[in-house]
């Protein structure tokens, strides 16, 4: 799962398609009418001698500036000439103008300042929809986090518990209400069922939503599949490794569970400094604590990730055996 060059690639094709349809519908309309109104078809093609005329007059070096305003003139009144006709004849006057889907961007995907609206919400609707696929990751939104799964063995427990995750369920909240790419990096860890992976697809859901460019997996899948990329064992021509690099927002998720060797080791290493060089954000979540890891990472790792990262350590029961036992799940 993740967002990626893959879904970019298919949005740009789908709004490629749209300026395709587009024209071709224009084509289309102009054949028509054409057909339906030859006092248009006679304009059109005095217009099109008029564009050749013009040419020629540019060739042979004489001064074209008169021509050309006279020409102006002209085009300008046959335009009016055929929208009349077009009216006559119970079209509407804009009826062979191309219509774009989206009139900012010419269903181009970009206007003067990079991607054009459009082209955003086609990659957010295909990332969403990608995301939605795995119905586990459809539950997870902030709207069905629920603070009163929090327990503790006590009252107070439970009640210093809830009050340690309403404060950690607000930042996530507010992380990603006001996401950019100079957000903070997050460290979730905690035991395992208190809600990290929950939490964590509740922000990249609402961040892919607002059209940034989010990759969420685990840890391990990420590293195997960089690995198998780096050894030439995948021909599938993608470089995940450059796209955990450059993503808007990354998200590994259980960081701790791979296997340790020197190519994973130096592969997070490799992930975690260069998002922090280019300061773009990332989420990790790990079911280590403190100690742990401080015992499976060198220093490089954890000194980033314990004085950069702002930590949220999350505390309670496993959710999921609450739930078990409740019988929901
Ligand atoms: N506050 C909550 N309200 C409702 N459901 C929750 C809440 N927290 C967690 N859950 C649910 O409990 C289950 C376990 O949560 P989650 O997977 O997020 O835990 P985790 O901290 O990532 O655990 P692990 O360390 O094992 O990966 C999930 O189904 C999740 O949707
Ligand atoms: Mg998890
Ligand atoms: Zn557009």
């Amino acid at each position: 799962m993740g967002i990626n060059y893959d879904i970019y690639n298919r949005a740009i094709d789908i709004i490629g398609a749209r300026r395709i349809a587009a024209k071709a519908e224009n084509d289309r309309r102009f054949e028509e009418i054409n057909q339906k109104i030859p006092e248009i078809a006679e304009v059109n093609s005095q217009l099109a001698k008029t564009g050749l005329e013009i040419v020629n007059v540019i060739r042979s070096g004489e001064d074209v500036s008169q021509r050309i305003e006279s020409m102006k003139v002209k085009n300008l009144q046959a335009q009016e000439l055929i929208r009349k006709l077009l009216r006559d004849n119970g079209y509407p006057e804009d009826y062979l103008q191309i219509k774009y889907k989206c009139e900012k961007c010419f269903d181009t995907g970009f206007t003067g300042g990079g991607q054009c609206e459009c082209l955003k919400s086609v990659i957010s609707a295909l990332s969403v929809r990608e995301m939605n696929s795995n119905s586990q990751i459809k539950l997870c939104s902030f709207d069905t986090f629920d603070i009163s799964y929090f327990r503790g063995k006590t009252p107070e427990e439970t009640s210093a518990c809830r009050d340690i995750m309403s404060r950690i369920f607000t930042y996530c909240k507010s992380y990603a209400e006001s996401f950019s790419t100079e957000s903070q990096n997050i460290l979730m860890f905690g035991k395992t069922g208190l809600g990290k992976t929950h939490l964590s697809l509740a922000i990249a859901n609402q961040v892919i939503r607002k059209g940034y460019d989010v990759l969420y997996d685990s840890a391990v899948n990420y590293l195997m599949q960089i690995e198998k990329e780096h050894f030439g064992r995948d021909d599938s021509g993608r470089d995940t490794l450059q796209s955990l690099l450059t993503a808007d927002l990354l998200i590994l998720d259980d960081l701790g569970a791979e296997y340790d060797t020197p190519f994973y080791t130096s592969t997070i290493y490799n992930i975690i400094n260069t998002r922090l060089n280019r300061s773009l954000p990332t989420i990790i979540s790990t079911n280590l604590n403190h100690e742990g890891i401080q015992k499976k990472y060198d220093d490089r790792i954890v000194s980033r990730l314990f004085a950069i990262y702002q930590c949220l350590e999350f505390v309670g029961t496993d959710i999921r055996l609450i739930k078990r036992k409740m019988g929901e799940n």
